[in-house]
């Protein structure tokens, strides 16, 4: 893989430093409600500033808007990162999102953004995946280098991409098939096993495109209704009666993964197996944490929902690398270049 020159070979004494960090995190009643990508930007922004950067502007894009939305303001993510990170070297930009600008990839956002400084470090992993002006155009108009959290991501994930300890496992979850499908191409012919849950395995029920076995669920747990509260039973994975939907893996497939995981030497993770928000839909993924944490394995897990279970759990820290990114990292791992990753100059 292509290495980006790192922001540890940039000089930035004196300098301003524009930062693109991926600080679109959940919010709850107009305050963060997990920090967890505030936290892993904190490393580069600590590096800038301990080798005397005369100006740190970081910017990230925050949701969805379709233009400026008080909805989406930067604001408590700043006052979150102030709390970690007290500096007053620092100021936060408001959300790129707000600018048509960025997701267009336009220049003058990118010139707007670069305005007055010297040097700009793109450490926004879970957003290399999109050609925005803040991570793609803007390495065209200052000096560009890789943040230590991006560096990182792409080290650990390209682990994946080389030679492996085997047995190599693959589990593959969540609702959205067709994001998957290029990743599961791409490293499940690679990989000795693919587990699949979730919604993934109602799919491949009906329509398997995929030319390498896997192994799917057994069992699952099914309910009449798409509810919390819906009636539900365990029924054989082919046994669905009509109408039915499968909200979670059964307790036998939970048992037989587990003991895939258990025998496994290099492991990627992402999706839930089921609607693990709803508590009696999340045995499943809990289960899934439970042994991939267990595992004696380097293990990597992407994905929002897969690291929300991680964390629910207490057990973020007993994977090997816990990524920040869930589509950046499928895209990487499908094989693809990141433009985010590719405009800044090789190492
Ligand atoms: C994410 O949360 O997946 C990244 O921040 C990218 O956000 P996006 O999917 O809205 O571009
Ligand atoms: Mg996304």
């Amino acid at each position: 893989m292509r290495i980006p020159r790192s922001v540890r070979e940039a000089g930035v004494g004196d300098k301003r430093v524009l930062v693109r960090a991926d600080l679109n995190v959940p919010l709850e009643g107009g305050r963060v409600a997990d920090d967890t990508r505030i936290r892993a930007a904190l490393p580069t922004l600590e590096l800038l500033l301990e080798r005397g950067a005369a100006q740190v502007r970081l910017c990230s894009h925050l949701g969805r808007p379709k233009g400026p939305d008080p909805a989406y303001a930067i604001r408590p993510v700043e006052e979150r990162l102030r709390e970690l990170l007290p500096d007053e070297r620092i100021r936060v930009v408001e959300n790129t999102r707000f600018d048509p600008g960025e997701t267009e990839n336009d220049e003058g956002f990118a010139r707007a953004l670069a305005d007055g400084m010297d040097v700009y470090v793109n450490d926004a992993f879970g957003s290399a995946h999109r050609a925005h002006a803040s991570t793609e155009a803007v390495a065209r108009v200052l000096p560009a280098y890789a943040g230590l959290l991006l560096e990182r991501e792409l080290r650990e994930l390209s682990r994946l991409l080389g030679e492996v300890e085997r047995p190599f496992l693959l589990i593959s979850g969540g609702a959205k098939v067709e994001d998957k499908l290029g990743v599961l191409r791409n490293l499940g012919g690679r990989a000795d096993t693919t587990l699949v849950g979730g919604k993934m395995a109602e799919e491949l029920r009906v329509d398997n495109p995929l030319d390498f076995q896997v192994v799917l669920p057994t069992d699952v747990v099914a309910a009449a209704a798409f509810e919390r509260e819906a009636e539900s039973r365990v029924v054989a994975y082919d046994g669905l009666p009509d109408g039915w939907l499968g909200l979670d893996i059964g307790p036998e497939t939970r048992s037989s993964f587990a003991e895939h995981v258990g025998r496994a030497r290099t492991i990627f993770w992402n999706g839930p197996m089921g609607v693990f928000e709803w508590p009696r839909f999340a045995e499943g993924t809990k289960a899934v944490a439970e042994a991939v944490a267990a595992a004696p394995a380097f293990s990597v897990v992407g994905g929002a929902d897969s690291a929300r279970a991680l964390s629910e759990l207490g057990l973020e820290d007993e994977v090997s690398w816990l990524s920040t990114g869930g589509g950046a990292a499928l895209e990487l791992l499908e094989g693809k270049e990141l433009p985010g990753v590719a405009a800044i100059p090789e190492a």
